[in-house]
Order: structure tokens, then C-alpha cells, then sequence
């Protein structure tokens, strides 16, 4: 039987429709929730990606800023910038589109965002926090993630879960919210990585399979267990000359030939890369709500 499809579009509708009450009651209250997002140079897919953001914070009437910066921007200048948004009360998530230059620090520019503004939740202080099982912005991939399978009732608690990658981004942070001692969580974890050793009799085990690589139909379907449920992390360009762009995007599972091993999978697009939006949007309203909380408090 053909796999059951994870609608990441629906699900991140819902998500978003459900932000709408949270937000008009912040602008009731005054407060008119803002993410601002850094960008560095002009890489087409970071770009894409930010504009999709902005987007989505149209679509929901919050406050969006795109701070477009030169490739060429010195470190001293961005922290500058972010030490200004960290202080500034419109603004309630900051963002830095990563990947970053060469000659920027990236663990110096995560380290310097406000972790009550780090929507993103890749600052040291929210990582810290996950790792610990504490409240914290979680980052919003891996989150999606955990959310998309709540929602279609897979449960993980005593399933065996298979990462593989190990970016600080998705597939450590995914790890982490995956073994938590919490509802909705509880699996057995296994992360792979480029040193992992015959791979496919790991994968093979996997009851969920999260590919996270950044490597177009790296998954075959001889590596998927039956009735496995199959998460695609992975967005990857590849030419088509057939296509408007003169590319398509493909994820890191081979969808076709996994959809029909699988219980359960997630298309690309469609599918997590929606999630990740939400979540941020998700997080940015959560910030903006401790703030006016604190604004109340104080
Ligand atoms: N859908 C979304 O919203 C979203 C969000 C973030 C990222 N992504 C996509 O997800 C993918 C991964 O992103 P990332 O930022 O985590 O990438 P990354 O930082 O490049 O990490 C890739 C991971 O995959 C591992 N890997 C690479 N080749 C491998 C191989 N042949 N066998 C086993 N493991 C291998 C690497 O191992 P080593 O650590 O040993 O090098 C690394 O841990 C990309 O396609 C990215 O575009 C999507």
C-alpha cells in the first residue's frame, strides 16, 4: 500500500490560522508583534527563504523586517545591528538567515542574539535549554517536525527513531526533542552522520526515518524498514530543463520508490519545509506574548 502523505502545507495552515486570536489579542494590547530577519549577500536559495518569511508574516499582520547586508559586511558592523535590535521593543524575533560568509563567526553572531528574541532558537542559552528539557524557543525544523507527527497521531514513545545528519540546525536538535522525557516524544534515537559505518543496517531499523543530509534521493527504498514513517528534511536543487526555473527541488529520500515501502512520508516541497515557517511564526508570536507579559509585569 501506497504511503500515507504528511501534509505539511495543511498542517502549517492550521498552525498559522490558529497564531490569528494570539495576534489580534497582542494588538489589542498594544503590542504589534515584529520579526526581524538579517540577510548577508544575495544566495538564491537564503533568499527564497527569507522571502518566505516575510510572507508569512503578511499573511498574519505582524510587523516583518528584512535587514539586507552587504556579503562584504565587516563582523563588527552585524553585531552592531543585532546589539541594536536586542535592545529595540519593536522588535521581538531576530533572525540571521544562515549560512553565513567565511569571515563571519557564526557561533559569535548566535551567541550574540538576545535568547528572548532568538526565534530561531539557536542561540547557546535556548540550545542549553533544550538539551536540559526546559521551556525554550525551539528551532523551528526539527520542531515542525515533532508537531507534524502529533498532529497526524504518530506517536514516538518507545519508537526507533534514525537521524541522519547531525547539523546544529536540525539533525542534533531533532535528536534532543525526539528522546525527551515528554509526552510526544520518548523514542530511542539513533543519529548517522558521513562516518556512520554500513548505514542501510541501521536505516533498515528505523520505525522513523528522519533524512536530513543535504543529498538529492540519498534514501532508496532497500534502506526503509516496512510501514516505516519517512520524514524528508532535505531541500535540494537539481537541473530540469524542463522546468520554468531550469530547476526542481527534490528532498534527500527517493520519494517514489519510498512512498510505496513507507507507512507514512513526507513530500518536498509540501511537507517539512512548510512546517519550519510555521514554527517560526509560531515562536515570534511566543516571543511577542513574553513581552507584553513582562510590559504588563512591569
Ligand atoms: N525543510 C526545511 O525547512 C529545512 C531546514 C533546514 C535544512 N533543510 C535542508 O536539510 C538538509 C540538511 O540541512 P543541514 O543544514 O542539516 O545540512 P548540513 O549542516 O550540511 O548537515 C548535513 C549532515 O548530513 C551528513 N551527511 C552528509 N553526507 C552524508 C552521507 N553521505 N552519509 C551520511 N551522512 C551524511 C553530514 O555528516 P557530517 O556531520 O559527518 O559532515 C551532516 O551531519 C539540506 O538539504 C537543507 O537544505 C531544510
Amino acid at each position: 500500500m501506497t504511503a500515507k502523505v504528511l501534509d505539511g502545507k495543511e498542517i502549517a495552515q492550521q498552525i498559522m490560522e490558529e497564531l490569528k486570536p494570539r495576534i489580534a489579542s497582542l494588538l489589542e494590547k498594544g503590542v504589534f508583534p515584529g520579526l526581524s530577519v538579517i540577510i548577508l549577500g544575495q544566495n538564491p536559495a537564503s533568499m527564497s527563504y527569507v522571502k518566505s518569511k516575510g510572507k508569512a508574516c503578511e499573511r498574519l499582520g505582524m510587523r516583518s523586517e528584512t535587514i539586507m547586508l552587504a556579503e562584504t559586511v565587516t563582523q563588527k558592523d552585524l553585531m552592531t545591528i543585532i546589539a541594536k535590535l536586542n535592545t529595540d521593543p519593536k522588535v521581538h524575533g531576530i533572525l540571521v538567515q544562515l549560512p553565513l560568509p567565511k569571515h563571519i563567526d557564526e557561533d559569535t553572531v548566535l551567541e550574540a542574539i538576545n535568547p528572548e528574541k532568538d526565534v530561531d532558537g539557536f542561540s547557546p542559552i535556548n540550545m542549553g535549554r533544550l538539551l536540559a528539557g526546559r521551556d525554550c524557543f525551539k528551532p523551528c525544523t526539527p520542531n515542525g517536525i515533532m508537531e507534524l507527527m502529533a498532529r497526524y497521531g504518530i506517536d514516538p514513545a518507545g519508537k526507533h527513531a534514525v537521524i541522519i545528519g547531525r547539523s546544529n540546525i536540525v539533525g542534533k536538535p531533532m535528536a534532543m526533542l525526539l528522546m525527551q522525557k515528554h509526552k510526544g516524544a520518548n523514542a530511542t534515537v539513533t543519529v548517522c552522520h558521513s562516518r556512520t559505518k554500513n548505514m542501510p543496517s541501521i536505516t533498515k531499523k528505523a520505525d522513523i526515518l528522519i533524512a536530513a543530509i543535504g543529498s538529492p534521493e540519498f534514501v532508496k527504498a532497500d534502506m526503509v524498514k516496512k510501514n516505516a514513517v519517512v520524514i524528508d528534511v532535505g531541500i535540494n536543487r537539481v537541473e530540469d530543463a524542463t522546468a520554468e526555473k531550469g530547476y526542481r527541488l527534490v528532498g534527500d529520500v527517493d520519494y517514489e520508490a519510498v512512498k510505496e515501502v513507507a507507512s507514512a512520508i513526507t513530500p518536498v516541497p509540501g511537507g517539512v519545509g512548510r512546517m519550519t515557517i510555521a514554527m517560526l511564526m509560531l515562536n515570534a508570536v511566543q516571543a511577542a506574548e513574553n513581552f507584553a507579559g513582562q510590559h504588563n509585569a512591569a
